[in-house]
């Protein structure tokens, strides 16, 4: 009789041990899901120096080019770098705002003309005159400092940046589109 007793103990003991052991199992299991979904979340989707991703470049004085000068371009980032004759600076996604062809500068006329149906834009991306509903979309710049803190950063507007110091770092955020503003409205906008 005694000897039936221990014995149903021992299996009900079993039982919960083995229901407390897949409990802690499942808890494990959401944890290590949970913390992976987590940290894939937080990680950038894009890599550094691909389209999407952020383009880090050098000091202002290496890259920029002089005030109102050639714009310059950069094929896997998709933008046009460009310095205004005030100084300010824009970062212009080449992708036409009309049905996305990828317009090109015209040195000789002093403005990016589409290739498709001749819509343009000047220097600074607003919009000239074509099909083009608005001006050239644009893409956040980021200013950082040797040690890489972030001293400013274009407006949600996407309104030309001042560059306080030419010892700054260009970063081109293609992560960061900026709408271009309606046809009529002329840069900077308040
Ligand atoms: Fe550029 Fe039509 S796609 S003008």
């Amino acid at each position: 009789m005694e000897e039936r007793s221990l014995l149903h103990h021992q299996s009900d003991l079993n039982r919960r041990e083995f229901l407390n052991l897949t409990w802690l199992a499942s808890l494990g299991f959401l944890v290590v899901n949970f913390g992976g979904v987590t940290l894939l979340f937080s990680m950038p989707r894009f890599r550094e120096g691909e389209f999407g991703g952020r383009f880090v470049l050098g000091p202002a004085k290496e890259v920029l080019p002089d005030p109102g000068g050639d714009p310059i371009p950069d094929s896997i980032g998709k933008y046009w770098l460009a310095r205004l004759e005030t100084g300010l600076i824009v970062a212009l996604y080449k992708v036409c705002t009309h049905l996305g062809c990828i317009y090109n500068w015209r040195r000789s006329q002093q403005k990016f003309i589409c290739p498709c149906h001749g819509s343009q834009f000047q220097l600074d991306g607003t919009y000239i005159q074509g099909p083009a509903p608005r001006s050239a979309d644009r893409f956040l710049i980021r200013l950082l400092d040797e040690q890489g803190t972030e001293i400013s950063t274009t407006d949600t507007l996407g309104n030309p940046l001042s560059v306080p110091d030419t010892n700054l770092r260009i970063v081109v955020d293609t992560g960061q589109l900026i709408r271009g503003q309606e046809q009529n409205i002329p840069y900077p906008i308040s």
